[in-house]
């Protein structure tokens, strides 16, 4: 078949770096003669038939920006065949060859069910969770580590005033890895991760043990989806001798908001190129994946199979550096 015209789309939760992946998908496609399609809201936009043509002018001045000019969605409906055979209709209404999904694990199912109904579809990891198996980096997680690590240094400075401890919440439903590096990089006494589950005993033990090495401060980092929820655990901190008195701060959706970082910028320009050489060269059913320093195709059948977890050598490594 031959490619002239390619959709682009952005969906699940947006991630800095999406803008500047669109823009290098657009122009990549443009300077080598192909059409493109933006897909608005993600699978939902799809679905519904929103699709608009992208020219090298539309995707100037988003370099710089955090979000996804293209919108982006969760959309249950895709999720079911009825749904998938709508929006493969409109692809085949709007004459798109290919398509390029730009998305976390969610976006990543979806694409491969589409794949699996012949659709030629290439993926691009884009996510601050980076819980997708198939790359070392998904497209953000540097600029919400960013994000986290000078709000974890400005609460250190609170929390050595007034001799305090500090759970800092980190999104991370199912994966504690932005939890983990937060706490490497953040000096953090511990992290509760999804992965592990841990007592209030060990967090007071852990707390207590900080005030009586004479510590100023104690920072835990909280993945929101640990076993304990920071909120209650507070409260039970709150209630027990342990030295320090303890407040939260749940730093919630401004993790995935913000200017992408030089990294993330560079990332996502990368993997937006690749994915287009990748539809150009015959790919389809892939995910680009950052592999070492290279960016290359990983077969989506497997992506979709695998889980990527918190790594958990690291997470001993904060406990040990924290003493
Ligand atoms: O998948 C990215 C993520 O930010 C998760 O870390 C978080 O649990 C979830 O999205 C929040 O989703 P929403 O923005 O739909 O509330």
């Amino acid at each position: 078949m031959t490619l002239k015209t390619i959709g682009v789309l952005t969906s699940g939760g947006d991630a800095p770096g999406m803008n500047p992946c669109i823009r290098a998908v657009v122009r990549t496609a443009l300077s080598r003669g192909l059409n493109v399609m933006g897909v608005r809201e993600g699978f939902m936009g799809l679905l519904q038939g929103d699709i608009i043509p992208l020219t090298a002018r539309d995707v100037g001045g988003i370099l710089q920006r955090g979000g996804t000019m293209l919108g982006t969605a969760r959309s249950p409906e895709f999720m079911e065949k009825k749904g998938q055979r709508e929006a493969i209709r409109h692809l085949n209404e709007f004459a798109i060859d290919a398509l390029i999904v730009i998305g976390g694990d969610g976006s990543m199912r979806g694409a491969r069910a589409l794949a699996e109904q012949g659709v030629t579809v290439v993926g691009v990891p884009g996510s601050i969770d980076n819980d997708l198996w198939g790359t070392n980096m998904a497209i953000g997680v540097d600029t919400a580590l960013n994000t986290i690590r000078s709000a974890i240094d400005q609460l250190r400075d609170t929390a050595s005033s007034h001799r305090r401890a500090f759970l800092v919440e980190t999104m991370g439903r199912d994966c504690g890895y932005l939890a983990v590096m937060a706490g490497m990089i953040g000096g953090a006494e511990m992290v509760l991760i999804p992965e592990r589950d841990t007592s209030v005993d060990e967090v007071a033990e852990t707390i207590e043990s900080a005030y009586k090495r004479g510590k100023t401060h104690a920072i835990i980092v909280v993945a929101e989806g640990a076993n304990l929820k920071s909120i209650a655990l507070a409260e039970s901190l709150n209630n027990m001798d342990i030295g320090f008195k303890t407040r939260v701060t749940i730093l919630g959706h401004i993790q995935r908001g913000g200017r992408p970082s030089a990294f993330d910028r560079l990332l996502a320009t990368r993997m937006g190129v690749a994915a287009v050489e990748a539809l150009l060269g015959g790919e389809s059913d892939v995910m680009m994946g950052l592999e070492g320093r290279e960016v290359q195709p990983v077969s989506l059948a497997e992506v979709v199979r695998h889980k990527r977890a918190a790594n958990l050598e690291y997470y001993d490594m904060v406990s040990m550096l924290a003493f």
